[in-house]
């Protein structure tokens, strides 16, 4: 059937009538956090079917989809105008395709499909917002083979955070496709204390840049380099889990930072159970770049089942930080970050370590359990913890090793 004006205007005003007083989040879409790419870091405004296409191509050819990425997903201005009856279409310019088209072209590659809106009048680049379009823009989404909304937070003066995400949730389960929900108002309002119902993720913060420690300035607002992402929202951890993740912001990996910076970027996402949303551009990647973005060992650890978003466990420890997160099986996630000028040589006794983590209720013995240590980036096991770990941390680099449960070892 043609998706005419006609029959969308009446398949909407059928949903919306059957949905009163029944809503929720569609539940289980994002037991592990999601993965992905989206083209904001790299292309801001400058989007279009070819590139989105070129770029769903290279997920699959560069190895990221065996690796677990699945949405594409198009952010801000691919939005045209509203016809008379308020129905969106995408820029007409740039989509001359539709883009029912381009999801079935994404689909077609077993990839899955996201576009980006807003609670606002208008989207943070100035494009058509969904305020008082949510559940014809949901309808339409839908009609599409949208498989996940980004919902941004510009031009929102006067409306409450909730009532604007629970109205726009509310939209997406009334018209009945599946659609992973990504609020997107940068920690504000505190998500954390009030999402877990509404999204499958939450930004804690504001927008992320390229660089390993820097603000940049842009007047009413700045954006947030990543160790100063990761430093922003102390204990907040405890809200994430399975299908309601906390969101520090989309990875700038192979955008320009040093090769140990990405690293460990990477690495503290992976300790924090991060959704993993590259930002590059796929088609140009260097190797090292694909090297750490499809690295399955450390991938391993952020899509771990349990879902226990890991924690800074010492502060300075010979000089660099220490982070743990606790996996499925017994296993542990550890990382010694490095945020110095210098390279860290460091001596790790586990023995002297009892290790504890109060949220989750895990503790790692590792006085009676002698623990595989593997060094997930160089992908060997550098001996147990029945011996202290020595090793160096390179500038702005992390070691990061799995420890593995006897259990676990074939
Ligand atoms: C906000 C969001 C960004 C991006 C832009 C698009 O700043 O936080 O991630 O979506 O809007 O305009």
């Amino acid at each position: 059937m043609r998706f005419t004006k006609q029959w969308s205007f009446i398949g909407f005003a059928i949903i919306v009538f059957y949905s009163f007083g029944f809503s929720q989040k569609f539940k289980g879409l994002a037991l592990t956090p999601p993965m992905g790419w989206n083209s904001w870091n790299t292309f801001k405004c400058n989007v279009d079917e070819q590139l989105i296409r070129e770029m769903a191509d290279a997920m699959v050819t560069s190895g990221m989809k065996d690796a677990g990425y699945q949405y594409v997903i198009i952010d801000d201005c691919w939005q045209g105008e509203r016809d008379s009856l308020g129905f969106i279409h995408p820029d007409r310019n740039r989509f001359p395709s539709g883009m029912k088209a381009l999801a079935d072209y994404v689909h077609s590659k077993g990839l899955k499909f996201g576009l980006y809106s807003c609670a606002g009048s208008k989207t943070c680049g100035g494009r058509p917002g969904s305020r008082g379009h949510e559940y014809q823009d949901a309808y339409t989404y839908a009609q599409w083979g949208v498989d996940y909304l980004k919902y941004d937070w510009c031009y929102t003066e006067g409306l409450n955070s909730i009532g604007a995400y629970t109205t726009m949730r509310d939209a997406l389960y009334a018209a009945g496709r599946p659609i992973v929900f990504s609020i997107c108002e940068w920690g504000d309002t505190k998500p954390w204390e009030w999402a877990k119902e509404v999204g499958h993720l939450w930004r804690t913060t504001g927008d992320i840049i390229d660089c390993f420690d820097c603000e940049v300035n842009h007047g009413s607002w700045s954006s947030w380099g990543v160790l100063k992402i990761v430093d922003m929202r102390r204990g907040i951890r405890q809200y994430a889990g399975p299908d309601h993740w906390n969101d520090p912001d989309m990875l700038e990996v192979g955008r320009g930072m040093t090769t140990a910076e990405d690293r460990a970027h990477f690495s503290l996402w992976c300790m924090m159970a991060a959704p993993l949303i590259a930002g590059n551009d796929l088609r140009t990647m260097s190797k090292e770049t694909i090297e750490i973005l499809t690295n399955k060992e450390v991938i391993a650890i952020d899509q771990d089942s349990l879902g226990i978003q890991g924690m800074k466990f010492i502060d300075n420890y010979q000089g660099v930080e220490v982070w743990i997160k606790p996996l499925k099986n017994n296993d542990w996630a550890v990382c010694f970050l490095n945020r110095s000028e210098v390279k860290r040589k460091i001596q790790f006794d586990w023995s002297k370590h009892w290790i504890t983590d109060d949220i989750s209720k895990r503790t790692l013995d590792t006085q009676s359990i002698h623990f595989i240590v593997r060094d997930v980036w160089a992908k060997k096991n550098i001996g147990t913890t029945q011996k202290p770990l020595v090793g160096e941390v390179g500038i702005h680099d992390v070691l990061l090793v799995r420890l593995i449960h006897p259990q676990n070892v074939q």
